[in-house]
């Protein structure tokens, strides 16, 4: 079995990023900026996007953080984002989700402009991935298939089977598997045998957000199983995955933390990037 290393590569692919930005700084260009908006003061996002800053500050990017209180009104968002849309040293712009219940996230998220749309989650952007036309690529399922690549896992003819279905994760991670070659099936709450699908799987991606959800008997022997899950338990930070006992039968795995979710930052600065050199 071996560990499919996310934070590894997610150095490998920040360091690539501060090279990129020092030879723009040498050439004597505009530094590339990602605005970051938080609104509210949810513990978890604050986190998140805390390190999204952190990941900019040590890569060269420059970070605008945008803190608004819990009680913005839809109209004073919009307008930041207006503001941030027509703002050309700004390249890339991200509203951390979710947003206090009163802000209307589909609308929040259309009004980035798609050029700046390094989430990818707009319903444009996810249009050109389902299409295959290019665009930005949802940070998540991005960094999951360079983890893929990296160790050489090949996608084509796989039966790939996805547990979860979020416009953030599941759906696009279906496209992105859809597109190399896999053999997709996407299952969810609503699945009747969630675990006849998973034991067919050779690549299984577990995206449901409920701990220890897919047990060692629900799993292939050699497959390859990414776990994309943040839960808590006891405290503590685990995946969907029960870990030690399907790592046991997997030909790869990712862990938690460590696996994807330090692709998910890495890919959000590749986006930011290509942002700023299609700009
Ligand atoms: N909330 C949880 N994950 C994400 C993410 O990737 N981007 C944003 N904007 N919000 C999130």
């Amino acid at each position: 079995m071996t560990i499919l290393d996310g934070k590894a590569l997610a150095a490998k692919i920040k360091e690539q990023t501060a090279k990129t930005t020092a030879k723009l700084a040498a050439e004597g260009k505009r530094q590339p900026c990602l605005a970051v908006v938080l609104v509210g003061e949810d513990p978890a996002s604050q986190i998140y996007v805390r390190n999204k800053h952190n990941d900019c500050v040590t890569t060269g990017i420059k970070s605008l953080m945008h803190t608004l209180p819990a009680d913005t009104s839809e109209v004073d968002l919009l307008n930041l984002i207006d503001s941030l849309n027509a703002d050309d040293t700004v390249d890339g712009i991200l509203v951390q989700l979710p947003l206090p219940k009163h802000l209307d996230e589909k609308k929040v998220t259309e009004h980035i402009s798609a050029s700046k749309d390094v989430d990818a989650f707009s319903a444009y952007n996810v249009g050109k991935i389902t299409l295959g036309r290019g665009g930005f690529k949802p940070c998540t399922p991005a960094g999951i298939m360079r983890l893929l690549e990296e160790y050489g896992i090949e996608i084509a003819g796989k039966e790939c089977v996805v547990v979860g279905r979020s416009n953030i994760v599941g759906k696009p991670m279906a496209l992105l598997l859809l597109a190399a070659g896999g053999t997709v099936t996407v299952c969810h709450t609503k699945t009747a045998d969630l675990a006849y699908h998973t034991r067919r799987a050779d690549i299984l991606i577990a995206a449901a957000g409920r701990a220890d959800l897919i047990k060692d008997d629900m799993v292939k022997e050699g497959a390859v199983i990414v776990d994309v899950g943040m839960n808590r338990k006891d405290g503590k930070l685990c995946g969907d995955v029960d870990y030690e006992k399907c790592a046991a039968k997997a030909s790869y795995i990712t862990p938690v933390p460590g696996g994807v979710g330090p692709m998910t930052r890495a890919m959000l600065l590749e986006n930011t990037i290509t942002a700023y050199e299609n700009h």
